[in-house]
Protein backbone atom coordinates (compact mmCIF):
# COMPACT_ATOMS: atom_id res chain seq x y z
CA UNK A 1 0.00 0.00 0.00
CA UNK A 2 1.70 3.57 -0.93
CA UNK A 3 2.24 6.00 1.79
CA UNK A 4 -0.76 7.88 0.09
CA UNK A 5 -3.17 5.62 0.59
CA UNK A 6 -2.08 4.93 4.16
CA UNK A 7 -2.45 8.29 4.87
CA UNK A 8 -6.08 8.46 3.75
CA UNK A 9 -6.83 5.36 5.25
CA UNK A 10 -5.85 6.36 8.78
CA UNK A 11 -7.35 9.72 8.50
CA UNK A 12 -10.56 8.63 7.38
CA UNK A 13 -10.60 6.74 10.30
CA UNK A 14 -9.71 9.59 12.30
CA UNK A 15 -12.02 12.46 11.29
CA UNK A 16 -14.76 10.31 9.62
CA UNK A 17 -17.19 8.09 11.40
CA UNK A 18 -17.82 4.38 10.25
CA UNK A 19 -21.61 5.26 9.91
CA UNK A 20 -20.89 7.11 7.26
CA UNK A 21 -19.11 4.47 4.97
CA UNK A 22 -19.33 0.96 3.70
CA UNK A 23 -16.02 -0.74 3.18
CA UNK A 24 -15.32 -3.06 0.32
CA UNK A 25 -11.47 -2.62 -0.21
CA UNK A 26 -9.13 0.40 0.22
CA UNK A 27 -9.00 2.20 -2.64
CA UNK A 28 -8.82 6.16 -3.54
CA UNK A 29 -9.87 7.16 -6.52
CA UNK A 30 -8.22 10.11 -8.42
CA UNK A 31 -9.30 10.29 -11.90
CA UNK A 32 -11.69 8.93 -14.17
CA UNK A 33 -12.69 9.16 -17.92
CA UNK A 34 -15.68 7.46 -19.28
CA UNK A 35 -15.91 3.98 -17.75
CA UNK A 36 -12.21 3.95 -16.75
CA UNK A 37 -11.01 4.96 -13.22
CA UNK A 38 -7.91 5.90 -11.48
CA UNK A 39 -6.52 5.39 -7.94
CA UNK A 40 -4.16 7.31 -6.28
CA UNK A 41 -1.52 4.61 -6.90
CA UNK A 42 -1.89 4.79 -10.52
CA UNK A 43 -3.94 1.83 -10.96
CA UNK A 44 -6.38 1.38 -13.57
CA UNK A 45 -10.04 0.24 -13.46
CA UNK A 46 -12.67 -0.66 -15.11
CA UNK A 47 -15.79 0.72 -13.83
CA UNK A 48 -18.80 -1.77 -12.95
CA UNK A 49 -20.00 0.32 -10.16
CA UNK A 50 -20.53 3.77 -11.66
CA UNK A 51 -20.64 5.37 -8.46
CA UNK A 52 -23.53 3.35 -6.92
CA UNK A 53 -25.77 3.74 -9.87
CA UNK A 54 -24.34 7.65 -9.56
CA UNK A 55 -22.33 8.08 -12.79
CA UNK A 56 -24.11 6.89 -15.88
CA UNK A 57 -22.92 9.54 -18.13
CA UNK A 58 -19.47 8.65 -17.10
CA UNK A 59 -16.17 10.33 -15.68
CA UNK A 60 -14.55 13.36 -16.59
CA UNK A 61 -17.11 14.58 -19.49
CA UNK A 62 -15.46 17.82 -20.89
CA UNK A 63 -19.08 19.25 -22.20
CA UNK A 64 -20.45 19.22 -18.85
CA UNK A 65 -17.40 20.71 -17.05
CA UNK A 66 -17.29 23.27 -19.76
CA UNK A 67 -21.41 23.91 -18.88
CA UNK A 68 -20.86 23.90 -15.18
CA UNK A 69 -18.00 26.16 -15.40
CA UNK A 70 -19.20 28.79 -17.59
CA UNK A 71 -22.91 28.34 -15.12
CA UNK A 72 -20.38 29.05 -11.64
CA UNK A 73 -18.46 31.75 -13.01
CA UNK A 74 -21.70 33.84 -14.31
CA UNK A 75 -24.07 33.08 -10.83
CA UNK A 76 -23.35 29.64 -9.30
CA UNK A 77 -26.26 29.56 -7.51
CA UNK A 78 -28.82 31.81 -5.87
CA UNK A 79 -31.58 30.29 -3.61
CA UNK A 80 -33.89 28.93 -6.76
CA UNK A 81 -36.98 28.89 -3.98
CA UNK A 82 -37.10 32.71 -3.50
CA UNK A 83 -35.44 33.51 -7.28
CA UNK A 84 -36.02 30.47 -10.12
CA UNK A 85 -32.85 30.35 -12.32
CA UNK A 86 -33.58 29.53 -15.74
CA UNK A 87 -31.44 26.55 -15.48
CA UNK A 88 -34.19 25.16 -12.70
CA UNK A 89 -37.37 25.96 -14.91
CA UNK A 90 -35.67 24.69 -17.97
CA UNK A 91 -34.75 21.33 -16.55
CA UNK A 92 -38.48 21.10 -14.84
CA UNK A 93 -39.46 21.77 -18.28
CA UNK A 94 -37.91 18.93 -19.72
CA UNK A 95 -38.12 16.41 -17.30
CA UNK A 96 -42.05 16.98 -17.27
CA UNK A 97 -41.87 16.50 -21.49
CA UNK A 98 -39.52 13.21 -20.46
CA UNK A 99 -42.65 11.68 -19.05
CA UNK A 100 -44.63 11.51 -22.14
CA UNK A 101 -47.41 13.00 -19.69
CA UNK A 102 -49.34 16.43 -19.34
CA UNK A 103 -49.28 18.28 -16.29
CA UNK A 104 -46.31 16.63 -14.54
CA UNK A 105 -44.77 19.24 -11.86
CA UNK A 106 -41.06 18.71 -10.62
CA UNK A 107 -39.76 19.73 -6.91
CA UNK A 108 -35.77 19.69 -6.96
CA UNK A 109 -34.08 18.67 -3.93
CA UNK A 110 -29.97 17.35 -3.51
CA UNK A 111 -30.44 14.06 -3.13
CA UNK A 112 -32.08 10.94 -3.70
CA UNK A 113 -33.10 10.61 0.15
CA UNK A 114 -34.55 14.27 0.58
CA UNK A 115 -36.71 13.33 -2.31
CA UNK A 116 -37.98 10.36 -1.04
CA UNK A 117 -38.98 12.68 2.19
CA UNK A 118 -40.97 14.99 -0.32
CA UNK A 119 -42.58 11.85 -1.80
CA UNK A 120 -43.60 10.78 1.17
CA UNK A 121 -45.03 14.65 1.83
CA UNK A 122 -46.67 15.22 -1.23
CA UNK A 123 -48.31 11.63 -0.62
CA UNK A 124 -49.96 12.05 2.84
CA UNK A 125 -50.66 16.00 1.83
CA UNK A 126 -52.73 14.86 -1.34
CA UNK A 127 -54.73 11.80 -0.20
CA UNK A 128 -54.84 13.03 4.12
CA UNK A 129 -53.98 9.79 4.80
CA UNK A 130 -51.17 8.65 6.97
CA UNK A 131 -49.66 5.52 5.93
CA UNK A 132 -46.87 4.58 3.10
CA UNK A 133 -45.94 1.22 2.39
CA UNK A 134 -42.84 -0.10 1.40
CA UNK A 135 -41.33 -3.58 0.46
CA UNK A 136 -38.77 -5.54 2.36
CA UNK A 137 -35.38 -5.61 0.85
CA UNK A 138 -36.22 -1.82 0.01
CA UNK A 139 -33.75 0.62 0.24
CA UNK A 140 -34.83 4.30 -0.13
CA UNK A 141 -32.15 6.35 1.55
CA UNK A 142 -30.72 7.68 4.97
CA UNK A 143 -32.92 10.86 5.98
CA UNK A 144 -35.43 10.11 8.79
CA UNK A 145 -38.17 9.64 6.54
CA UNK A 146 -36.36 7.72 3.73
CA UNK A 147 -35.14 5.25 6.10
CA UNK A 148 -38.08 4.69 7.60
CA UNK A 149 -39.21 3.43 4.59
CA UNK A 150 -36.53 1.17 3.74
CA UNK A 151 -36.46 -2.19 5.11
CA UNK A 152 -32.92 -3.50 4.04
CA UNK A 153 -30.34 -3.75 6.95
CA UNK A 154 -30.77 -3.43 10.74
CA UNK A 155 -27.63 -1.65 11.48
CA UNK A 156 -29.27 1.56 9.16
CA UNK A 157 -32.33 1.63 11.69
CA UNK A 158 -30.42 0.43 14.62
CA UNK A 159 -30.54 3.26 17.79
CA UNK A 160 -31.92 5.61 16.36
CA UNK A 161 -35.52 5.44 16.61
CA UNK A 162 -38.43 6.53 16.85
CA UNK A 163 -38.56 6.07 13.18
CA UNK A 164 -41.07 7.76 11.02
CA UNK A 165 -44.72 6.27 12.41
CA UNK A 166 -47.39 4.52 9.87
CA UNK A 167 -44.62 2.94 8.04
CA UNK A 168 -45.91 -0.58 6.66
CA UNK A 169 -43.98 -3.15 4.93
CA UNK A 170 -44.63 -6.24 2.55
CA UNK A 171 -42.78 -8.89 0.81
CA UNK A 172 -40.80 -7.44 -2.24
CA UNK A 173 -41.29 -10.29 -4.87
CA UNK A 174 -37.99 -12.08 -4.88
CA UNK A 175 -38.92 -14.96 -7.62
CA UNK A 176 -35.92 -17.01 -6.82
CA UNK A 177 -36.66 -17.32 -3.71
CA UNK A 178 -40.32 -16.81 -3.62
CA UNK A 179 -41.44 -16.44 0.32
CA UNK A 180 -44.58 -18.20 -0.89
CA UNK A 181 -42.50 -21.25 -2.44
CA UNK A 182 -44.15 -20.67 -5.83
CA UNK A 183 -42.70 -21.36 -9.07
CA UNK A 184 -42.33 -18.41 -12.29
CA UNK A 185 -44.85 -20.93 -14.26
CA UNK A 186 -47.66 -20.84 -11.92
CA UNK A 187 -47.75 -18.13 -9.68
CA UNK A 188 -50.48 -16.77 -8.26
CA UNK A 189 -49.17 -13.54 -7.36
CA UNK A 190 -49.48 -14.35 -3.63
CA UNK A 191 -46.99 -11.36 -2.76
CA UNK A 192 -50.08 -9.32 -3.83
CA UNK A 193 -52.68 -11.60 -2.01
CA UNK A 194 -50.73 -10.85 0.88
CA UNK A 195 -51.90 -6.93 1.10
CA UNK A 196 -55.59 -7.89 -0.15
CA UNK A 197 -55.18 -9.87 3.25
CA UNK A 198 -54.07 -6.94 5.01
CA UNK A 199 -56.62 -4.51 4.12
CA UNK A 200 -59.34 -6.65 4.82
CA UNK A 201 -58.00 -7.36 8.04
CA UNK A 202 -55.79 -5.23 9.99
CA UNK A 203 -54.77 -2.32 7.69
CA UNK A 204 -57.48 -0.42 6.28
CA UNK A 205 -56.82 0.80 2.88
CA UNK A 206 -58.37 4.45 3.48
CA UNK A 207 -55.94 5.00 5.30
CA UNK A 208 -52.88 4.18 3.11
CA UNK A 209 -51.86 7.22 1.05
CA UNK A 210 -48.95 5.53 -1.01
CA UNK A 211 -46.84 2.29 -2.12
CA UNK A 212 -43.24 3.00 -2.48
CA UNK A 213 -41.44 0.40 -4.51
CA UNK A 214 -38.23 0.39 -6.77
CA UNK A 215 -39.11 -1.12 -9.86
CA UNK A 216 -35.67 -3.23 -9.35
CA UNK A 217 -34.46 -3.63 -6.31
CA UNK A 218 -31.20 -2.40 -6.42
CA UNK A 219 -29.32 -3.19 -3.09
CA UNK A 220 -31.05 -6.07 -2.27
CA UNK A 221 -28.97 -7.47 -5.60
CA UNK A 222 -30.59 -6.08 -8.86
CA UNK A 223 -34.21 -8.47 -8.27
CA UNK A 224 -36.67 -7.90 -11.30
CA UNK A 225 -39.89 -8.35 -10.47
CA UNK A 226 -42.85 -9.75 -13.15
CA UNK A 227 -44.48 -7.01 -14.86
CA UNK A 228 -47.74 -8.53 -13.40
CA UNK A 229 -47.14 -8.17 -9.91
CA UNK A 230 -46.74 -3.51 -10.96
CA UNK A 231 -49.62 -3.99 -13.08
CA UNK A 232 -51.56 -6.17 -10.46
CA UNK A 233 -50.48 -3.70 -7.82
CA UNK A 234 -51.26 -0.02 -9.93
CA UNK A 235 -54.60 -1.54 -10.14
CA UNK A 236 -55.24 -2.13 -6.33
CA UNK A 237 -53.34 1.21 -6.08
CA UNK A 238 -56.86 2.85 -8.42
CA UNK A 239 -59.07 1.01 -6.82
CA UNK A 240 -58.38 2.28 -3.00
CA UNK A 241 -57.71 5.93 -4.04
CA UNK A 242 -53.80 5.09 -3.42
CA UNK A 243 -50.89 6.81 -4.69
CA UNK A 244 -47.55 4.63 -6.68
CA UNK A 245 -44.67 6.16 -6.00
CA UNK A 246 -41.68 4.73 -7.87
CA UNK A 247 -38.11 5.35 -6.29
CA UNK A 248 -35.83 5.87 -10.09
CA UNK A 249 -32.90 6.74 -7.87
CA UNK A 250 -30.88 3.68 -8.27
CA UNK A 251 -32.93 3.01 -11.67
CA UNK A 252 -33.53 5.66 -13.46
CA UNK A 253 -32.32 7.94 -16.06
CA UNK A 254 -31.65 5.64 -18.87
CA UNK A 255 -29.68 2.32 -16.99
CA UNK A 256 -32.56 0.24 -17.89
CA UNK A 257 -32.63 1.95 -21.43
CA UNK A 258 -35.94 4.67 -20.26
CA UNK A 259 -36.10 7.56 -18.45
CA UNK A 260 -37.51 6.29 -15.94
CA UNK A 261 -37.69 1.93 -15.06
CA UNK A 262 -41.19 1.38 -14.15
CA UNK A 263 -42.08 2.44 -18.05
CA UNK A 264 -40.35 -0.90 -18.52
CA UNK A 265 -43.61 -2.79 -16.88
CA UNK A 266 -46.16 -0.69 -18.87
CA UNK A 267 -47.50 1.34 -15.56
CA UNK A 268 -47.98 4.78 -14.79
CA UNK A 269 -47.47 5.94 -11.19
CA UNK A 270 -48.54 9.52 -9.53
CA UNK A 271 -45.04 10.20 -8.27
CA UNK A 272 -41.60 9.53 -9.41
CA UNK A 273 -38.08 10.00 -7.14
CA UNK A 274 -35.19 10.84 -9.30
CA UNK A 275 -31.35 11.19 -7.41
CA UNK A 276 -28.09 10.12 -7.77
CA UNK A 277 -27.00 9.60 -11.77
CA UNK A 278 -29.45 12.71 -12.26
CA UNK A 279 -27.50 15.27 -11.95
CA UNK A 280 -25.09 14.86 -14.50
CA UNK A 281 -22.51 14.59 -11.44
CA UNK A 282 -23.44 16.95 -9.18
CA UNK A 283 -25.91 16.60 -6.59
CA UNK A 284 -29.79 16.35 -7.21
CA UNK A 285 -33.00 14.95 -6.83
CA UNK A 286 -36.24 15.56 -7.51
CA UNK A 287 -40.09 14.64 -7.26
CA UNK A 288 -41.81 14.50 -10.51
CA UNK A 289 -45.43 13.98 -10.17
CA UNK A 290 -49.19 14.84 -11.15
CA UNK A 291 -49.83 18.34 -10.79
CA UNK A 292 -53.03 17.89 -8.44
CA UNK A 293 -50.89 15.60 -6.00
CA UNK A 294 -47.81 18.21 -6.03
CA UNK A 295 -49.65 21.25 -5.82
CA UNK A 296 -51.53 19.81 -2.80
CA UNK A 297 -48.92 21.03 -0.58
CA UNK A 298 -48.52 24.83 0.74
CA UNK A 299 -45.65 27.29 0.54
CA UNK A 300 -42.78 26.26 1.57
CA UNK A 301 -43.54 22.78 2.64
CA UNK A 302 -40.66 21.00 0.48
CA UNK A 303 -37.98 23.55 -0.28
CA UNK A 304 -34.28 23.31 0.55
CA UNK A 305 -31.74 26.76 -0.05
CA UNK A 306 -29.43 24.52 -2.52
CA UNK A 307 -32.29 22.70 -4.22
CA UNK A 308 -32.73 23.05 -8.13
CA UNK A 309 -29.59 25.00 -7.89
CA UNK A 310 -28.49 26.65 -11.11
CA UNK A 311 -25.28 24.76 -11.07
CA UNK A 312 -26.43 21.42 -10.76
CA UNK A 313 -29.30 22.08 -13.01
CA UNK A 314 -26.93 23.00 -16.17
CA UNK A 315 -24.97 19.82 -15.43
CA UNK A 316 -28.17 17.50 -15.13
CA UNK A 317 -29.50 19.54 -18.55
CA UNK A 318 -25.98 19.08 -20.34
CA UNK A 319 -26.08 15.19 -19.88
CA UNK A 320 -29.39 14.80 -20.72
CA UNK A 321 -28.70 16.70 -23.82
CA UNK A 322 -25.56 14.17 -24.54
CA UNK A 323 -27.61 11.33 -23.64
CA UNK A 324 -30.03 12.24 -26.07
CA UNK A 325 -27.54 13.42 -29.01
CA UNK A 326 -25.77 9.97 -28.60
CA UNK A 327 -28.74 7.82 -27.89
CA UNK A 328 -27.14 6.26 -24.65
CA UNK A 329 -30.46 4.91 -23.36
CA UNK A 330 -31.03 2.60 -26.55
CA UNK A 331 -27.46 2.03 -26.66
CA UNK A 332 -27.55 0.95 -23.13
CA UNK A 333 -30.37 -1.15 -23.31
CA UNK A 334 -28.38 -2.57 -25.95
CA UNK A 335 -24.98 -3.35 -24.25
CA UNK A 336 -26.81 -4.78 -21.64
CA UNK A 337 -28.59 -7.46 -24.12
CA UNK A 338 -24.91 -8.22 -25.13
CA UNK A 339 -23.52 -8.44 -21.62
CA UNK A 340 -26.25 -11.00 -20.31
CA UNK A 341 -25.97 -12.80 -22.94
CA UNK A 342 -22.38 -13.04 -22.06
CA UNK A 343 -23.09 -13.97 -18.42
CA UNK A 344 -26.02 -16.30 -19.52
CA UNK A 345 -22.98 -18.43 -21.30
CA UNK A 346 -20.89 -17.91 -18.38
CA UNK A 347 -23.70 -19.83 -16.40
CA UNK A 348 -23.35 -22.45 -18.11
CA UNK A 349 -20.01 -22.70 -17.29
CA UNK A 350 -19.89 -22.24 -13.80
CA UNK A 351 -22.54 -24.05 -11.50
CA UNK A 352 -21.94 -20.67 -9.00
CA UNK A 353 -23.97 -18.74 -10.93
CA UNK A 354 -27.71 -19.39 -9.85
CA UNK A 355 -29.34 -16.65 -11.97
CA UNK A 356 -28.52 -13.70 -14.22
CA UNK A 357 -31.08 -11.14 -14.55
CA UNK A 358 -31.67 -7.75 -15.27
CA UNK A 359 -32.65 -4.65 -18.01
CA UNK A 360 -30.25 -3.04 -19.49
CA UNK A 361 -27.17 -2.17 -17.97
CA UNK A 362 -28.43 -3.11 -14.50
CA UNK A 363 -27.30 -7.02 -14.19
CA UNK A 364 -27.23 -8.79 -10.91
CA UNK A 365 -25.32 -12.47 -11.55
CA UNK A 366 -26.53 -14.03 -8.31
CA UNK A 367 -24.49 -16.79 -6.54
CA UNK A 368 -25.38 -19.75 -5.19
CA UNK A 369 -23.86 -22.57 -2.75
CA UNK A 370 -26.02 -25.06 -4.91
CA UNK A 371 -28.89 -24.82 -8.06
CA UNK A 372 -31.73 -26.96 -6.30
CA UNK A 373 -32.16 -24.88 -2.64
CA UNK A 374 -30.32 -21.27 -4.72
CA UNK A 375 -28.95 -20.49 -1.56
CA UNK A 376 -27.06 -17.52 -1.51
CA UNK A 377 -23.34 -17.34 -1.67
CA UNK A 378 -22.16 -14.65 0.61
CA UNK A 379 -18.09 -16.07 0.53
CA UNK A 380 -18.03 -16.57 -3.62
CA UNK A 381 -19.76 -13.11 -4.23
CA UNK A 382 -17.12 -11.47 -1.77
CA UNK A 383 -14.00 -13.47 -2.94
CA UNK A 384 -14.81 -12.79 -6.86
CA UNK A 385 -15.77 -8.93 -5.77
CA UNK A 386 -12.06 -8.94 -4.23
CA UNK A 387 -10.31 -10.88 -7.32
CA UNK A 388 -11.91 -8.11 -9.78
CA UNK A 389 -11.06 -5.42 -7.86
CA UNK A 390 -7.58 -6.67 -7.33
CA UNK A 391 -7.31 -7.42 -11.26
CA UNK A 392 -8.55 -3.76 -12.70
CA UNK A 393 -12.18 -4.24 -12.13
CA UNK A 394 -14.39 -2.09 -10.08
CA UNK A 395 -17.30 -4.35 -9.27
CA UNK A 396 -19.44 -5.21 -5.93
CA UNK A 397 -22.01 -6.71 -4.58
CA UNK A 398 -25.48 -6.62 -3.50
CA UNK A 399 -27.78 -8.80 -1.83
CA UNK A 400 -24.81 -10.59 0.24
CA UNK A 401 -24.83 -12.91 -3.24
CA UNK A 402 -25.40 -10.70 -6.55
CA UNK A 403 -22.78 -9.34 -8.31
CA UNK A 404 -23.24 -5.79 -9.39
CA UNK A 405 -22.92 -4.90 -12.59
CA UNK A 406 -24.17 -1.32 -13.37
CA UNK A 407 -21.22 0.48 -15.74
CA UNK A 408 -21.41 4.05 -16.71
CA UNK A 409 -23.64 3.78 -19.79
CA UNK A 410 -20.86 5.40 -22.11
CA UNK A 411 -18.79 1.97 -21.98
CA UNK A 412 -17.47 0.32 -25.07
CA UNK A 413 -18.29 -3.15 -26.16
CA UNK A 414 -14.25 -3.53 -25.56
CA UNK A 415 -14.18 -2.29 -22.19
CA UNK A 416 -17.26 -4.94 -21.68
CA UNK A 417 -15.25 -7.91 -23.38
CA UNK A 418 -12.57 -6.79 -21.08
CA UNK A 419 -13.98 -6.87 -17.82
CA UNK A 420 -15.94 -10.03 -18.61
CA UNK A 421 -12.50 -11.91 -19.14
CA UNK A 422 -11.72 -10.93 -15.38
CA UNK A 423 -14.74 -12.43 -13.76
CA UNK A 424 -14.29 -15.09 -16.37
CA UNK A 425 -10.64 -15.63 -14.73
CA UNK A 426 -12.04 -15.10 -11.26
CA UNK A 427 -15.14 -17.63 -11.36
CA UNK A 428 -12.35 -20.11 -12.80
CA UNK A 429 -9.82 -19.46 -9.72
CA UNK A 430 -12.79 -19.47 -7.25
CA UNK A 431 -14.25 -22.95 -8.73
CA UNK A 432 -10.83 -24.17 -8.44
CA UNK A 433 -10.68 -23.09 -4.85
CA UNK A 434 -7.96 -21.17 -5.71
CA UNK A 435 -9.41 -17.65 -3.82
CA UNK A 436 -8.59 -18.00 -0.40
CA UNK A 437 -11.20 -17.21 2.93
CA UNK A 438 -8.54 -14.85 4.01
CA UNK A 439 -10.30 -12.41 1.61
CA UNK A 440 -13.57 -12.84 3.87
CA UNK A 441 -11.76 -10.49 6.49
CA UNK A 442 -11.11 -7.99 4.25
CA UNK A 443 -13.94 -7.04 2.21
CA UNK A 444 -17.08 -6.28 4.31
CA UNK A 445 -20.33 -4.91 1.29
CA UNK A 446 -23.76 -3.94 2.28
C1 LIG B 1 -33.24 3.05 -4.73
C2 LIG B 1 -32.57 4.12 -3.92
N1 LIG B 1 -33.33 5.07 -3.36
C3 LIG B 1 -32.78 6.07 -2.64
C4 LIG B 1 -31.43 6.14 -2.43
C5 LIG B 1 -30.85 7.27 -1.64
O1 LIG B 1 -30.18 8.16 -2.46
P1 LIG B 1 -29.08 9.18 -1.87
O2 LIG B 1 -28.04 8.33 -1.21
O3 LIG B 1 -28.57 9.90 -3.06
O4 LIG B 1 -29.79 10.07 -0.94
C6 LIG B 1 -30.60 5.16 -2.97
C7 LIG B 1 -29.16 5.18 -2.73
O5 LIG B 1 -28.45 4.21 -2.79
C8 LIG B 1 -31.19 4.12 -3.74
O6 LIG B 1 -30.45 3.16 -4.30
Amino acid sequence: MSKQLESILQRQDEYVPKSARVSYIPISFVRGKGAKLYDCDGNEYIDFLASASSANIGHGNEEIAQAVYGQMTELSQYISAYFPSGPMIDLAEKVSRMTGRPDMMVSFSCTGSASIDGAIKYARGYTGRPKIVSFSESYHGSTYGAISVSKLTNSMRRKIGPLLPECETFNYPVCLRCQYHQAPENCALDCLEQIRYAFRHYLPADEVAAFLVEPIAGDAGLIVPPARFFQDLAALCRENGILLISDEINQGVGRTGRMFAMDNFGVECDLYVLGKSFGGGLPLGAVVGRREVMESLESPAHAFTMSGNAACCTASLKMLEIMERENLFEEAFQKGVYLRERFLKMQEEFPVIGEVRGIGLNIGVDLVTDRKTMEKNYPAAAKISYYCMKHGLLLTFVGQSSLRVQPPLVITREELDQAVEIIHAALTAYTAGELSDSILEKIQGW
